[in-house]
């Protein structure tokens, strides 16, 4: 089974770059089901339901979130009836929408979980290799989105579940990381995929803006620039059904042409 996963879409230029590039990727590599990563597509933070039927129109096939899963408060209208969106599974409380889901590919069952981590993040969360710990160990086909700003804390929760699951792909910090592997047990990891955005500004965002707001300390909002380059952050994997197993592990980053 062949995976497409790309990293956190920021913004219309994210949203643009994966509407554009997909159909070809999907093509190239014979890819057999798409997973995108939508916690910044609303103007760089959350998701409005627009955004999530304009990822599933596009070819997406499974939404996943992050720390910024609320950001839009109207995630709460539809969040319960989207069966393509996965949110975090750790977040505390009683949480409406489901935080992992199982999804037939060709009739072959992959679960797709979401998971936030507790370093460095202002988010409270249980711990996530506790909430991993309480999913069903079937089916053998699993590929965790962590989202999480450190890359130890990611790489723990890979070599803890090396062998138990297919792949852990991190996302959030919106840059790739040049560590593709597959662990001794059979587990791809890459500790961050990346972001889908304008590739010139700082994490997505324009320069200009967050260099005045973070060092000049003025109180103006980041911005993003919607006449950016198209960059996708993306990663390919290659899973082996019969195992559970990753074969393969391939990082895409690429600015589309215009
Ligand atoms: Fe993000
Ligand atoms: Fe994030």
């Amino acid at each position: 089974m062949r995976i497409l996963f790309y990293g956190d879409i920021v913004g219309k230029v994210g949203r643009d770059a994966v509407h554009l590039s997909l159909p070809s990727l999907v093509e190239k590599y014979a890819i057999d089901f798409v997973v995108a990563n939508g916690e910044n597509i609303a103007r760089g933070k959350g998701i409005t339901e627009s955004d999530y039927r304009f990822l599933l129109d596009s070819g997406v096939d499974v939404v996943t979130l992050g720390n910024h899963w609320h950001s839009k408060k109207q995630i709460d209208d539809f969040l319960p009836d989207a069966e393509n969106l996965i949110r975090p599974l750790n977040l505390k409380g009683d949480v409406p929408g489901n935080g992992s889901a199982v999804f037939s590919v060709h009739g072959v069952p992959l679960r797709i979980t979401n998971l936030l981590g507790q370093a460095f993040m202002k988010e409270e969360v249980d711990d996530p290799i506790d909430a991993l710990a309480s999913l069903p160990s079937e089916p053998i086909l699993h590929l965790v989105d962590f989202h999480a700003d450190s890359t130890s804390e990611k790489a723990i929760f890979a070599h803890y579940y090396d062998g138990m699951v297919s792949a852990v792909i991190g996302t959030h910090t919106h840059v790739q990381t040049n560590d593709a592997t597959i662990l001794s047990n059979g587990t791809a990891f890459l500790s961050d995929v990346g972001m889908c955005g304008d590739p010139d500004g700082i994490i997505g965002w324009e320069a200009d803006s967050v260099i005045r707001h973070i060092v000049k300390g003025e109180n103006t909002p980041f911005s993003l620039n919607d006449n950016a380059k198209h960059m996708i952050c993306a990663c390919i994997l290659d899973l082996d059904e019969a195992t559970g197993k990753a074969k393969s592990i391939v990082p895409l980053r690429k600015i589309l042409e215009r």
